[in-house]
């Protein structure tokens, strides 16, 4: 089941984010700025009754972007990733998007797969743009065509 993310479940959201992102993930007082902003459009996924992933979209009058997603470690690989993506873009192409843009660690092979076989397409990349332990690693600009 997926359901709209409120700002009330900002802690939560910060746990799921810290299972799934270690040292990179966002603080609590992030996620909650994020989504106390007007453009910030939020899902959650729940294995019953268990929230277990989330995805925010920063949406614009023609476009947005997908500002962060996440499903928790132990619940990876059954489509719940696949599942709040699609509603994610259904629910923007009906707020009359045209394109959904993103930024992806180029090493993050499992996004990448996930948003390729979603119909997103590689338009840039950003050389060095993040830094893995002492590594630089660039950042994919995936675009999704949603009209
Ligand atoms: C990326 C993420 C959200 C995917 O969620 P998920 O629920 O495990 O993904 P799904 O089970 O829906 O997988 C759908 C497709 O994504 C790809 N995929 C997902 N995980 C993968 C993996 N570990 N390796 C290779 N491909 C993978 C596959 O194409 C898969 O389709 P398939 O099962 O038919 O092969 C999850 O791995 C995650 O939370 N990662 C940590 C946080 C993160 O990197 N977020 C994205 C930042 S932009």
């Amino acid at each position: 089941m997926i359901k709209p993310a409120s700002l009330e479940q900002a802690p939560l959201l910060a746990v799921l984010h810290a299972e799934s992102f270690g040292e990179a993930a966002w603080s609590h007082e992030q996620i909650h700025g994020s989504l106390a902003l007007d453009t910030t459009k939020g899902w959650l996924a729940y294995s019953g009754d268990k929230p277990v992933g989330f995805i925010l979209l920063q949406t614009m009058p023609e476009q947005a972007e997908i500002l962060t997603f996440c499903v928790a470690p132990s619940y990876q690989r059954q489509k719940i990733g696949e599942k709040l993506l699609q509603h994610a873009i259904a629910a923007t192409r009906n707020n009359g998007c045209k394109k959904i843009f993103l930024e992806v660690a180029a090493d993050n092979l499992a996004a990448c797969k996930l948003y390729e076989k979603s119909g997103f397409r590689l338009i840039g990349k950003r050389p060095n743009y993040y830094k893995h332990g002492d590594k630089p690693v660039d950042a994919c600009i995936y675009e999704l065509l949603i009209s």
